[in-house]
């Protein structure tokens, strides 16, 4: 992993994100037995049919880095396991994250990778539970863990609750209290799916762009906010976009690395025609992109022309970075472009600590609890916990070849069901992403 690992400079690493060693089973399992652990709340349909492989780890990726404690706990023969905080949140979020849970069980399964699950409350199902969108005990378990493995929060029955007992603000609080200031959104056009875009084929075929996302900071979070009185005696409401350097700094570094191991092309977006925010982070990228990447071609474009370009030639981008609400706005623009928003992962990562995997899309409450649910955004979520938080690209990379096997087979939740597919439920593509799994390793097939 060290080789392929994204190490910045100036002391940031992302690699502590992609690289952080394992915990052990024995020096973390007291603080985790005591919660709800995954294979006891659910039906793990491939648990009881998988090998279950404890006492290995993959070695795939050998740059994994080591720490005292495991070095100890390993003196002692204690199997090493990655500890996953799984967050179903609110809407359809239970029912994906149980397909990507089982999922992820069988692919440590055939790897050689042991996972601990605990589950956690987050967004709206925390504030009916305890009146906390974000439960102390739900960051602490996040911290404590090696990933965080996120469905999604909200639903019409929490919006109209005061700010800090809305969903989002447990989303808001989980981003800041893990520190993962870069939101890396890919939008890949699956070849299976072109036909699903609203866009001509011609315009969509090929597309490939990841969007780097600035995530604790700017408008979300700036202050003064609020509402307020005018001198004319008129309610007002005001937010404030702001940006030190350092932010600025260390978000264009993920944009500059992650376009260097893409096509080596950066597109910065901002509003520094207007927005003072925006010119203050033209300049920093400029002075980063000439100092410290000169290898990576840099451009600039105002957000308004962005989110023009995006539909209209899609394919002149490579990487962009962008600041949090233009990437929230463009990331979901960009998703669409995919045939299908239930199509697209997300990672979240920060400077140490764990990252947090989720889907782009919402909790879609209209079709909760009704097993219609693409679960395919929250399989690839997987693929790129298993890549960005755990450095496991082999395993990540044949999770994601599992979502293309079953798309080739045909299998089309109701979002991207095109003429002459089979049409399945939630659970059911679940089920055919791991059929998919295990016909990919047909040695360890003949086990079962
Ligand atoms: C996203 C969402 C969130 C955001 C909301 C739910 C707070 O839209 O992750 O894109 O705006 O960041
Ligand atoms: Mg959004």
């Amino acid at each position: 992993m060290a080789e392929s690992a994204l190490l910045l400079r100036h002391g940031f690493t992302i690699a502590a994100v992609l690289a952080y060693s394992p915990t052990t089973s024995s020096s973390r399992r007291a603080r985790w037995g005591a919660g709800q652990l995954f294979s006891t709340s659910l039906n793990i349909s491939t648990s009881s049919s998988s090998p279950v492989v404890r006492a290995r780890h993959g070695t795939g990726n050998a740059g994994v880095r080591v720490a005292g404690a495991q070095a100890s706990a390993s003196a002692e023969g204690a199997s090493k396991c990655y500890r996953v905080t799984v967050l179903p949140g609110d809407g359809i979020g239970p029912e994906i994250i149980r397909v990507a849970v089982d999922v992820l069980r069988l692919v440590g399964s055939q790897e050689g990778l042991d996972f601990e699950f605990k589950e956690m409350l987050v967004g709206g199902a925390a504030i009916d539970a305890v009146g906390s969108p974000l439960p102390q005990e739900t960051l602490d378990a996040c911290r404590d863990s090696d990933a965080v493995l996120l469905a999604a929060i909200g639903g019409y029955k929490w919006d109209r609750n005061e700010a800090h007992l809305r969903p989002e603000r447990g989303l808001l609080d989980l981003r800041v209290g893990l520190g993962v200031f870069a939101n890396l959104r890919p939008a890949t056009v699956f070849s299976q799916l072109v036909d699903s875009s609203t866009l001509k084929r011609e315009v969509a075929d090929g597309v490939d762009l990841m969007v780097v996302r600035e995530l604790t900071g700017g408008i979300y979070f700036g202050k003064p906010k609020g509402f307020g009185i005018n001198e004319h005696g008129e309610r007002i409401a005001f937010n404030t976009e702001i940006y030190s350097t350092a932010e600025i700094d260390r978000i264009a570094r993920v944009g500059f690395e992650t376009a260097r191991k893409r096509q080596g092309k950066l597109c910065s977006v901002d509003k520094a025609n207007v927005l003072e925010a925006s010119q203050l982070w033209r300049e920093r990228l400029t002075i980063i992109g000439a100092e410290e990447y000169p290898d990576v071609e840099l451009s600039h474009m105002y957000v308004d022309n962005a989110a023009m370009q995006l539909i209209r030639n899609p394919k002149q981008f490579d990487t962009i970075v962008t600041n949090n609400i233009f990437g929230d706005i463009l990331s979901d623009e960009a998703s669409i472009l995919t045939g299908s928003i239930g199509m697209l992962p997300s990672a979240s990562i920060g400077q140490s600590g764990p990252g947090v995997f989720e889907p782009v899309h919402g909790s879609a409450p209209d079709i909760a609890g009704q097993d219609k649910a693409n679960p395919l955004a929250q399989v690839l979520s997987v693929s790129m916990l298993l890549k960005y938080g755990l450095g496991q690209e082999r395993a990540a990379e044949r999770v994601e070849a599992a979502v293309k096997t079953t798309l080739d087979r045909g299998f089309r939740t109701g979002d991207i069901m095109s003429y002459g597919k089979t049409l399945v439920g939630c659970l059911h593509m679940g089920e055919e992403v791991m059929r998919s799994l295990e016909a990919s390793l047909p040695a360890r097939a003949s086990l079962h």
